[in-house]
């Protein structure tokens, strides 16, 4: 089984039956499993506090197994994992949970905080030297915080996660967070793909903050980010770092149909006018019905150096001129004369959300039904409405 179809069944497990997990288990054994799960309670933990450094141990149980993994946590560096020999009575604490429970507290549903499903085991050993005591109690209070903080789907919002990962879509040029939490809450507990052109970084920075913030905060999805430059060094589970150029229609198709079908796809890419187009084209056939696709950084639609309008009033090769012709294509059922065949748009495009800067596009069916053109006058009048001339003259004598 390859690392990416034993993590994508991870994420599903979340909401599957015990038997599910227990036949992964059985398919890549409990050692691997635990490492991938580790893995992700150590993306997802806050950072240490603790002074005093302490051994922590996580202790998953299945099936009559026992997997343990040491986690060394010291403020200012990352936790990590001991390989090798620790000697027993400096853990500090055992944290001890079923696989089971584990998976579903990673890739379940959000919940609220809970303590139910863990066994603790703080301190067990009589510290050698007591002037320490204090000092390791303190310590070993707050890692077992830490450890915890990871061992779960709820996590910070994603202002606080753009500026953890340094991704600037909020409190920096932009404010996007806001509308991402209110266009993105009902997409939060599913297994989703999600695809972001533009992966940021700059000389000596790899990039990627946006993608560890998707990571996070969709606690059960695949994430993609697509760029011109190579970025693979940051691949990890749940992370993949694609090369090629959203200019070009056919490497987004390709992208697309490798890795595609998307529930939500984000265009922060070049932002020439241009590219928003053919990205836009070439990419809304592979949201998934009821996905969402978002542009952002608008204001290029009146940058004429990025392919925009000058003035008050943006063209129709322009971003913004995209987000109004999309606006039409929502009414094509009012249209007089009416139109022949929809287009994809016109018969998938069903909503169009747009924030300073930002637009979200909604797809699922426009299938909505229009007012039939037999209500002439006649029909209305029989239902009691006026005529706009007669309201007018109305209005008029007032
Ligand atoms: C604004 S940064 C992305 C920031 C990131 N999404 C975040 O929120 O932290 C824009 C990225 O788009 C990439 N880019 C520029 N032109 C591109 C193109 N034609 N195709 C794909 N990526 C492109 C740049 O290399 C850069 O990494």
């Amino acid at each position: 089984m390859t690392q990416a179809s034993l993590v994508e069944r991870l994420t599903l497990c979340g909401t599957a039956p015990d038997s599910e997990i227990s036949a992964l288990a059985k398919e890549a054994g409990l050692a691997r499993l635990v490492a991938v799960l580790v893995d992700e309670v150590l993306f997802r933990c806050d950072a240490p506090v603790n002074t005093t450094p302490v051994h922590v141990a996580l202790e998953v149980l299945h099936g009559g197994e026992e997997h343990r993994t040491v986690l060394w946590m010291a403020a200012g560096e990352p936790v990590r994992v001991v390989d090798g020999d620790v000697d027993p009575p400096t853990i500090r604490r055992h944290l001890r949970i079923s696989l089971t429970d584990l998976v579903r507290r990673l890739y379940g549903p959000l919940r609220p905080q809970h303590s139910g499903d863990f066994t603790d085991v703080f301190l067990p050993n009589r510290p050698a030297d007591l002037s320490e005591l204090r000092g390791i109690l303190e310590a070993t209070h707050q890692a077992g915080g830490t450890l915890l903080s990871g061992c779960t789907a709820e996590g910070p919002g994603l202002g606080p996660l753009s500026v953890k990962y340094g991704s600037d879509k909020w409190a920096s040029f932009h404010w996007y967070t806001q509308h991402y939490e209110k266009h993105f809450a009902a997409y939060r507990d599913r297994p989703v793909r999600v695809l972001e052109i533009g992966i940021g970084g700059y000389e000596g920075d790899l990039g990627g903050p946006s993608l560890k913030m998707w990571k996070r905060y969709f606690h059960r999805g695949l994430v993609y980010g697509l760029d011109l430059f190579d970025k693979s060094a940051l691949n990890q589970d749940r992370l993949t770092a694609l090369t090629g150029d959203q200019g070009n229609a056919e490497t987004l198709r390709e992208v697309a149909e490798k890795y595609g079908p998307f529930d939500i796809i984000i265009d922060d890419g070049s932002h020439e006018n241009e590219h928003v187009r053919v990205s836009f084209d070439a990419l809304f056939p592979y949201v998934r019905p009821g996905g969402l696709y978002v542009i952002e950084d608008l204001q290029t639609a009146y940058w004429p150096r990025f392919g925009g309008t000058s003035g008050p009033v943006t063209g129709p090769d322009t971003s913004v001129g995209l987000l109004k012709r999309l606006q039409d294509d929502l009414h094509y059922r009012e249209f007089d004369p009416k139109p022949g065949e929809p287009t994809l748009t016109q018969s998938e495009v069903i909503g169009v959300h747009t924030y300073h800067n930002i637009a979200f596009i909604e797809k699922g069916v426009n299938g909505e039904t229009s007012i039939p053109a037999w209500m002439d006058d006649e029909a209305w009048k029989a239902l009691g409405a006026i005529t706009p001339e007669e309201g007018r003259a109305k209005g008029d004598a007032r």
